[in-house]
């Protein structure tokens, strides 16, 4: 046969339709009414969309395993057997979650899977999609909790006692939805991790890039605050006589406000979940319960951050005669990511043309535990508005296929 009557071999091509319609497609598992997405970790919801991709993973010829804490592999082979590039996100959302947040990086993978298959291409080295369990973190703290597991950061035994916001622990959940798998988290060791993400945050849009290549990742404290008052009527009881938990919930509230405030712009203070007990019109709170997360790409500055917070629940304790107990739910230090991934998704964007930039990320991710096992990066593509962990959420149909062009090229070099 000539040359010329030979069939050249394509290239792989994102197939931005597709991709598109495989979102749509799993976006109706949890939707919400008004628009947007409500797949709690381990919750019926996040079981179905579990049942999903594993159902496409098998239909693209990956061999899926289940490890036991929930973590889904699909493993595409390499030419040779040694090490895979490893790559996905999460499927989990928060309570009132978007379209897109963990998601997109796992379709997006699949997405590659598919387009190598329709090329006929096999990578040399192995390819290993993974979806992550309880990235959020929202029903279960820690965050990122499948990934800490699978790198040793936390035992099973401990992530299975985890007791949610609900009161069911991660142990029971698993079960109930059948993803405790058999195999043991962190059996899979990659020669490199790659997360595509939305931004979450306005920079890229602001900037008019379409890439940002991920310096690492903010440090994070999240703590349960509990305070213990009394209970007594709002119209009898003077104002001096109030032992009022929910005034000193608000007190911190904007004291956290305050601190953020007083610090430079990279200091984050929330306080997203507030609890009051019994919750009353005319009854001053006995208990309020209420969540603080703070963050801080510095260190240093984010251990000073929680000091102050400590000072000022002594000083309202003795102030208001109230009792204040603390709980941590997480505590990261931040991490910079591999200077190698970081240059390749960098180089990677912009020799497709791309603009792109270098940053940081104010929000936490698998690839963070990750970098604790392998050289490990991130990929961001632009949240319109910025708005993320939010029902509106929306990232351009174009910046979506830029994003998967650059994991699909960047995942090609570190598998070959
Ligand atoms: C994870 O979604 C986080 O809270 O940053
Ligand atoms: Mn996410
Ligand atoms: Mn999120």
């Amino acid at each position: 046969m000539s040359c010329a009557a030979m069939p050249m071999p394509a290239s792989p091509r994102i197939n931005r339709e597709r991709l598109i319609e495989r979102l749509a497609t799993f976006n109706r598992i949890g939707a919400l009414p008004g628009g947007g997405n409500c797949r709690l970790a381990l919750s019926d919801e996040d079981r179905g969309g579990r049942d999903l991709l594993v159902r496409w993973m098998g239909e693209l010829g990956l061999a899926v395993t289940v490890d036991a804490i929930g973590n889904i592999i699909g493993v595409r082979p390499g030419r040779e057997e040694i090490a895979p590039v490893m790559f996905g996100s999460h499927v989990d959302t928060v309570g009132t979650g978007g379209r897109y947040d963990g998601l997109y990086g796992v379709l997006a993978g699949l997405e590659i899977c598919e387009a190598l298959g329709d090329a006929a291409t096999t990578t040399r080295r192995p390819l290993a999609l993974v979806a992550f369990t309880n990235e959020e973190g929202s029903r279960f703290a820690p965050y990122a909790m499948g990934s800490l597991v699978y790198v040793g950061g936390l035992s099973l035994e401990d992530a299975y006692a985890v007791r949610g916001i609900d009161g069911k622990t991660v142990g029971e959940e698993l079960r109930r939805i059948g993803y405790a798998g058999s195999a043991k988290p962190g059996w899979l060791k990659p020669h490199a991790y790659l997360e595509l993400h939305i931004e979450q945050g306005p920079i890229l849009e602001e900037e008019g890039l379409v890439i940002g290549a991920v310096e690492g990742i903010t440090g994070l404290v999240w703590t349960e605050i509990t305070i213990t008052g009394r209970a007594s009527h709002a119209g009898t009881t003077p104002m001096h006589l109030r032992r009022d938990a929910a005034y000193v919930a608000s007190e911190i509230a904007v004291f956290l406000r305050r601190l953020a405030r007083g610090m430079s712009g990279n200091q984050r203070c929330t306080a997203g979940r507030i609890e009051l007990y019994p919750n009353l019109v005319n009854v001053i709170a006995e208990r309020a319960v209420l969540t603080v997360d703070l963050r801080n790409t510095d260190a240093a500055a984010l251990q000073a951050a929680e000091q102050e917070l400590a000072v000022c629940l002594d000083r309202l304790a003795a102030q208001e005669n109230v009792a204040i107990a603390t709980r941590s739910l997480a505590s990261f230090a931040p991490i910079a990511f591999a200077a190698e991934i970081v240059s390749l998704v960098d180089t990677t964007a912009r020799e497709l043309g791309l603009p792109c930039r270098r940053l940081p990320s104010g929000a936490g991710h698998d690839a963070q535990m990750m970098a604790r096992l392998c050289p490990s990066g991130m990929i961001f593509v632009p949240s319109v508005g910025g708005l993320s962990h939010n029902v509106r959420e929306e990232t351009k149909p174009e910046h979506l296929q830029a994003g998967a062009e650059v994991l699909l090229n960047a995942v090609l070099k570190l598998a070959e």
